[in-house]
């Protein structure tokens, strides 16, 4: 027989080689031998079991797979419920944030737009989502955010992101909103996108105009009282210029009856001289005293002692307290409220005075200004007064700063709360050296005027 005796492996090859064996001539068939018959039924038989082995383990592989795939699918539907309810949370806690969150793409879409930004901006959600988010600032802030994005893209520069901050925004009526505003990056899938946070300053800013105006108020009414308590000595101090003229006035008359009118004309300019200096006198006076709201200007603070000095050193002079000044030369300017820091700085020359007008009249009345630069988290300005007075008892130390508290008949105990006040609203610092060696010694901050930093 021709019969290929090679044996047929997979069980599909078996069915091939029975029917191949079933398509041949009956007279072929009939050469086959009965072993041989025999032999092939066996063997048919062998792989049917083997085939019906195969058909049960895959039966079995394809229902665990089944298995598998159902628990993969509770899976996935437990995780997106889980995703749901997260997404919900989110939301309500987006919306519910008393601060607004606006979410954008690269391009300042806006794609998130919470309750409280409607509040702050007076727009709606459905008018914001898909809009640039340069609508919601002012002009000229609104025509460079684009340019900010893209440049912070290129350069990872950015002078906002991870940096809170003050700026204003714009509500849909077209004023201007205070906001305190912080943003941060995050990726979704390849974009990048940014969220920023606002905080409305409005009430905040507010509060902080009453506050100035009050401090503005009190240290208008404290500053009277500091010229009534200087008074016999700026009397003193105009009185002199007054006399002066008065004698070159008598000399001029003198000069006119002797008809020496040549010599009349340095006479008359001496009387001028003394004129405007008294005349300089009352300015000063008149601008300390006067009712003004608080003006921030650069201001160079050696001059500014230089001020409060003229106008105190007749009370010394009446006083015999020697005063020394040790001013740093150069210095940058501070950004202050002239008026207000030379009555921080008289308040405490006075208080120095009237502590050293406690001693014996022979004891060495000194009082030292001193100007320096110091390194904080910038630059700032230290003022130090230092005098040799008898200085404060350690219990004392705790209760200086507080209003109302003094140890003089006629004090008030106000000078140094509002000095305090004032140098706080400065962003500088009001301080007693706890640990000075004889007298007292006081130290004020001011940090130095923006783009001044290169004075020294
Ligand atoms: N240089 C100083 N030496 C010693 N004690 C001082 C000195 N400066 C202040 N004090 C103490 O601190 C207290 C509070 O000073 P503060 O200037 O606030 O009020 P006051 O001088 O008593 O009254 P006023 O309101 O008129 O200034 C003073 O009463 C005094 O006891
Ligand atoms: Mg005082």
């Amino acid at each position: 027989m021709t019969q290929d005796k090679s044996k047929p492996t997979q069980p599909e090859d078996l069915l091939r080689h029975a029917e191949a064996l079933l398509r041949q001539s009956p007279t072929d068939l009939a050469r086959l031998s009965v072993e041989d018959v025999q032999s092939l039924i066996d063997e048919l038989r062998a792989d049917r079991l083997k085939l019906e082995q195969r058909i049960e383990a895959q039966a079995d592989e394809l229902s665990s797979t089944n298995r598998k795939l159902n628990e993969a699918i509770d899976q996935i539907h437990r995780v997106k419920q889980a995703l749901s309810i997260r997404e919900k949370k989110l939301d309500a806690i987006v919306d519910s944030a008393v601060d607004g969150i606006i979410t954008i793409d690269e391009n300042g879409q806006i794609n998130t737009f919470n309750a409280a930004s409607e509040k702050i901006f007076g727009y709606s959600e459905e008018e914001m989502l898909g809009r640039n988010v340069s609508l919601l600032m002012p002009p000229p802030h609104r025509d460079r955010h684009n340019g900010c994005i893209n440049r912070y893209l290129k350069t990872g520069k950015s002078t906002i992101i991870g940096v809170g901050r003050e700026v204003e925004g714009r509500r849909k009526d077209g004023s201007v909103v205070p906001l305190q505003l912080s943003v941060t990056e995050f990726t979704i899938g390849r974009d990048r996108c940014f969220a920023g946070i606002v905080r409305d300053l409005t009430e905040q800013k507010r509060n902080e105009r009453e506050k100035r105006a009050r401090l503005d108020e009190l240290s208008h009414v404290s500053r009277l009282c500091l010229v009534g308590e200087m008074a016999s000595g700026l009397a003193h101090e105009l009185n002199q210029p007054l006399t002066a003229i008065a004698s070159y006035l008598q000399a001029c008359q003198r000069l006119i009856d002797a008809g020496s009118l040549e010599k009349l004309k340095p006479a008359l300019n001496s009387a001028e001289r003394q004129a405007l200096l008294a005349g300089e006198i009352i300015r000063r006076m008149r601008a300390f005293v006067s009712k003004r709201r608080t003006t921030m200007a650069p201001t160079n603070i050696n001059a500014l002692i230089q001020e409060a000095v003229g106008l105190c050193e007749a009370n010394c002079r009446q006083n015999s307290v020697r005063l020394e000044l040790k001013l740093a030369e150069p210095l940058p300017d501070v950004c202050v409220d002239s008026v207000q820091i030379e009555q921080v700085l008289l308040n405490l020359i006075r208080n120095s005075i009237e502590a050293m007008a406690e001693m014996p009249t022979d004891a060495n009345r000194r009082l030292l200004i001193e100007t320096g630069s110091c390194e904080g988290s910038r630059v700032q300005i230290q003022v130090t007064l230092k005098d040799s007075g008898p200085g404060l008892a350690g219990d004392q130390i705790d209760h200086i700063f507080k209003p109302f508290h003094t140890t003089k008949p006629k004090g008030m105990g106000m000078g140094l709360s509002i000095s305090r006040s004032i140098i706080e609203t400065h962003n500088g610092r009001l301080w007693v050296d706890p640990d000075a060696p004889d007298g007292a010694a006081f130290h004020f901050t001011l940090p130095i005027a923006d783009g001044s930093d290169n004075g020294e």
